[in-house]
């Protein structure tokens, strides 16, 4: 494959000290597990030290100095994540330890709320955990019902199977942006008219999507999203839920504790402004702030970049994963659908994917494998365990070469030894 250079990722891998830096007992660090969680670059880990550093303090209690640098950092660590996906006012952004607990703080507060026997709930058979189990013990505490949307043959998400089952009960769909497993990418623009024409909310979970290219809520009229941090080349222990203004307003706090209050009575209390009155207790704040300098080396990279290199990254994975023997690829391959996402899950006939993650591990390529936190969706293709390699912007067509060449030979010494 010809490739004009300097490529994104000859430009962007010097940003991070593991592609520099690392080696593991002495090999080469190829690093295709991205959809897990995204390598952080010196910037980030800088933010997080400069942080601790020089204004450590907490945020909205103290009047001293230190306290009003570290409000300071933390809110404009909002402000940069209400602009990343186009948000109407950092009032919407309410930080959350993870994507998951984004998802809960829904579930908990709008669903206990709003949900009652017979409601609907929409999502699909290609969700992470993060999205059924929620929803589960809301709909045990609600009586509400879950329906589950299917997939194509294609590993693309059933339209008609969606368009059959939404319906007047229909209160909220919650689906993936893109799969962490098939890798196709939903048609959120289409699936929200879909859904608000019954008079439904959705909420879309981004984590394997924003880091791969820009989001507008505005554009895509979508009600909840769902991020994570650590996926942005951000730290860990940080995500976001962003919603309409108007939902918040009417939802009731999720966690409770300090922070989140105006007055607190012997017998009662009221709530503070949006959007503390979902942050209880102490944040995590230099976590935050060093996701709003996650956030602008992305937009400094640019997110069109981004899409762009990765669609030509993935095009090769493809093409070198789909000439090996026995090797089964899930979702739908990047002909069928451009907009899919920078990954690839296989299978190899009579090998199982622990063995292959294992062994490509031994030589310095870190992939993942099981059942990524999809076991319903495998369950549903009568698998037990996959194999993914997953792609950033650093990656290289010499990585992607490299794996292919590695996994050629695993699955050869695999099928002579077992
Ligand atoms: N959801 C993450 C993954 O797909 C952890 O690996």
């Amino acid at each position: 494959m010809t490739i004009s250079s300097p490529t994104l990722a000859d430009q962007t891998r010097v940003d991070f000290p593991m592609f520099s830096n690392h080696s593991l007992e002495n090999q080469k660090l190829i690093y295709l597990d991205h959809a897990a969680t995204s390598q952080k670059p010196y910037k980030v880990i800088e933010a997080l030290k400069h942080y601790y550093s020089n204004d450590n303090a907490n945020v909205h209690r103290g009047a001293h100095q230190l306290s009003a640098r570290a409000t300071d950092g933390f809110e404009q660590a909002r402000q940069i994540t209400a602009e990343f996906i186009n948000a109407e006012t950092p009032r919407e952004i309410v930080f959350t330890r993870n994507a998951t607990e984004a998802i809960n703080l829904v579930a908990r507060s709008w669903g206990e709320a709003e949900l009652k026997e017979k409601d609907e709930i929409l999502i699909t058979l290609m969700e992470h955990h993060s999205n059924f189990v929620p929803w589960q013990l809301l709909a045990q505490r609600t009586g509400c019902i879950i329906r589950h949307i299917s997939i194509t043959s294609s590993g693309e998400l059933d339209l008609e199977d969606l368009r059959e089952k939404l319906n007047s009960r229909t209160r909220l769909l919650s689906l993936v942006h893109i799969s962490n497993t098939l890798g196709c990418c939903n048609d959120i623009a289409e699936i929200t008219q879909l859904a608000h024409n019954v008079g439904s909310l959705v909420l879309v979970d981004a984590c394997q999507s924003l880091a791969h290219q820009p989001i507008d809520v505005k554009k895509l009229k979508i009600d909840f999203l769902a991020g994570s941090s650590h996926k942005l080349c951000g730290p860990t222990g940080i995500g976001f839920l962003w919603a309409r203004e108007k939902l918040l307003e009417e939802m009731p706090p999720f966690l409770c504790g300090g922070e989140m209050i105006q007055d607190v009575f012997l017998d009662h209390s009221t709530w503070a402004e949006l959007p503390h009155k979902f942050e209880a207790g102490t944040p995590a704040i230099g976590e935050a702030i060093a996701m709003g300098t996650a956030l602008n080396y992305l937009k400094s990279i640019g997110l069109k970049n981004i899409q762009s290199w990765e669609k030509t990254l993935t095009k090769h994975l493809f093409e070198k994963l789909e000439s090996i023997d026995g090797l089964q690829i899930l979702g739908p391959n990047p002909e069928q659908q451009p907009s899919r996402g920078a990954l690839a899950t296989f299978t190899v006939q009579g090998i199982h994917a622990d063995d292959i993650a294992a062994l490509l591990d031994t030589n310095g390529i870190c992939i993942r494998s099981g059942h990524h936190c999809c076991q319903p969706l495998h369950r549903h293709l009568g698998l037990n365990s996959t194999a993914r390699a997953s792609l950033s912007f650093t990656s290289t067509i010499d990585e992607i070469d490299q794996f292919s060449e590695e996994l050629v030979s695993t699955i050869s010494f695999l099928k002579k030894h077992i």
